[in-house]
């Protein structure tokens, strides 16, 4: 099989030829057809991500079509088309995962490659509305967009729902699946079209991060908030703060600006605001977010797509921070 290895920090991924490992009792060959991305590969090709582990074959994220069965395994499996849940070893507790918690494509091989051996545990079926490149995005942004808002956050209809960063791949999740609830949704980009397309998704309104007075514009503009959703962190996190109403939730899922300097306490204590982590999702989560986007056709969106041979310049893409939605392998 043909693989994209990443070896060394600050360095490209190579495409290698492998030995796929045959299937154990309970695991599976899958034929690869679709790959997403996710800003996780990229940080682990930065050395800016915890325990990294090399050689490897990153991506979280994979849908293709099984291909051989280990013993003890249904043998309708064979030949079914399916996506790959990225999480690995939750553990029993609904709440948060436990201490063998680990994400597919690091420290285990991910699905960058033509096959991966997995466990038939990981296998679900592929929502059928969907082909492989865009069955290839849900993973691990659609799990992580369905808990932050759904699991943690507590969405329910007519709220008002902030999500930031328009232009993520789990921030479009978000988007689509607050539409879907008939939730009012806000956003936040560094861009107009983003902004736009955001729109399109079933966003109401959006305001550029950028711009000083967004927060104002939006107290202005309908008032404050019952739910932010952020992926972003970093100083803007203490305006995400002022705009939320008395009692509201935040939920953090990501940092991509970095830590937040000078967490301003007060708000949080006096607002009674709830302030709640989230990591990708339970099994039970990764269920329901497909049963989500079954019942309502939801439909991923792709930014990009490239070939296996040219996932340097799919990382790149993500690096840049460009795209609306998710970057995907194809033709693999
Ligand atoms: N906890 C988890 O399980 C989990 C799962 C997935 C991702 N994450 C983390 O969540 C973050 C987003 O992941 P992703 O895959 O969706 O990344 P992504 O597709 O690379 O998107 C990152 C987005 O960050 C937004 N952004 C940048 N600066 C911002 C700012 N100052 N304020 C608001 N938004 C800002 C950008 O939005 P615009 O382009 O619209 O400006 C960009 O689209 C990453 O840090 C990732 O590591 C965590």
């Amino acid at each position: 099989m043909q693989a994209a290895v990443f070896n060394e920090t600050h360095q490209p991924l190579t495409i290698e030829t492998r030995e796929n490992r045959s299937p154990a009792s309970g695991e599976v060959v899958v034929e690869i057809r679709a790959a997403g991305l996710n800003r996780r590969d990229y940080w682990i090709t930065q050395g800016l991500y915890p325990d990294i582990r090399c050689p490897v074959v990153l991506g979280s994220d994979g849908a293709g079509v099984v291909s051989q069965l280990g013993e003890n395994v249904d043998p309708d499996w064979l030949g079914r088309e399916v996506v790959l849940t990225p999480s690995l070893g939750w553990g029993p507790n609904p709440e948060a995962q436990g201490p063998d918690f680990n994400i597919l494509g690091m420290p285990r091989d991910g699905t960058f490659a033509t096959e991966i051996t997995i466990s038939a545990m990981q296998l679900h079926a592929k929502p059928s509305h969907l082909t492989f490149e865009q069955a290839a995005a849900l993973p691990l942004a659609g799990l992580t967009a369905y808990r932050a808002l759904f699991t943690q956050g507590g969405a329910a209809e007519g709220q008002r729902i902030l999500i930031t960063g328009a232009g993520g791949g789990v921030a479009t999740f978000a988007i689509l699946f607050a539409k879907v609830i008939g939730a009012e949704t806000l956003v936040t980009s560094s861009s107009s079209l983003k902004i736009d397309r955001a729109k399109q998704l079933g966003a109401r309104v959006g305001y550029n991060y950028k711009d000083a007075d967004w927060t104002e514009q939006l107290q202005s503009d309908g008032g404050p908030v019952d739910l932010v959703i952020d992926g972003a962190g970093g100083a803007g996190l203490n305006q995400l703060l002022d705009i939320l109403k008395p009692g509201g939730h935040l939920v953090s899922y990501g940092s991509t600006t970095g830590p937040v300097p000078k967490l301003d306490i007060f708000k949080i204590f006096w607002k009674q605001l709830h302030i709640i982590g989230c990591t990708m999702g339970s099994p039970d989560d990764f269920n329901k977010m497909l049963g989500l986007v079954n019942d309502h056709q939801i439909t991923p969106v792709i930014d990009q797509t490239f070939d296996l041979a040219d996932v340097n310049d799919a990382l790149a893409t993500l690096a840049g921070g460009e795209h609306f939605g998710n970057v995907v392998l194809l033709n693999l």
